[in-house]
């Protein structure tokens, strides 16, 4: 069932799995949380590479973010809110701000709503963390 199961999951979005969790084995629920994370990469990929060495792009290459400091990426352009920040990216402060960005840097130039889903912010963190490390 695997195979299948992560497909389908994979096109639901994460939030189903917890209905499944149940039946579901470990190792699916992880290849799902992953096909999750990666089609949710998609909203970003438009101004973020995740790859550090690929072209610049509006946002900062993401490769490596989680224990990165804010604003910090060498030969990246940010906003003077984002450069006056001192902070480093957690999982925790990524969720708030993959919820809105605003309320982490006011006056950011990530013009980006947020994910309201938090399985959904969940399934992308952990991308971010093992396709970007
Ligand atoms: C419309 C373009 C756009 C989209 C879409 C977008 N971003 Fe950004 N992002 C930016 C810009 C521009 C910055 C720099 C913000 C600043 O300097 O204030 C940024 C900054 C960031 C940072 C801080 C990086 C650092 O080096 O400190 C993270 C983390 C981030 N974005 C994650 C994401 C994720 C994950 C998504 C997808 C859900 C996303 N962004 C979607 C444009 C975007």
């Amino acid at each position: 069932m695997g195979r299948y199961l992560t497909r389908a999951l994979g096109r639901m979005g994460f939030g189903a799995l917890i209905l499944l969790g149940s039946q579901a084995s470990a190792q699916a629920l992880a290849d799902a949380q992953d096909i999750a994370g990666k089609r949710l990469f998609l909203r970003c990929a438009s101004c973020h590479a995740l790859n550090a060495n690929a072209p610049g792009r509006i946002g900062p290459a993401l490769q490596g973010v989680v224990g990165r400091k804010a604003g910090s990426l060498a030969g990246a352009k940010y906003s003077a809110a984002m450069l006056a920040t001192d902070f480093v990216w957690t999982d925790a402060m990524l969720d708030k701000w993959l919820t809105k960005p605003n309320s982490v840097v006011p006056g950011t130039a990530m013009a980006f709503a947020g994910i309201p889903n938090p399985q959904d912010r969940q399934a992308l963190i952990a991308y971010l963390k093992k396709a970007g490390r």
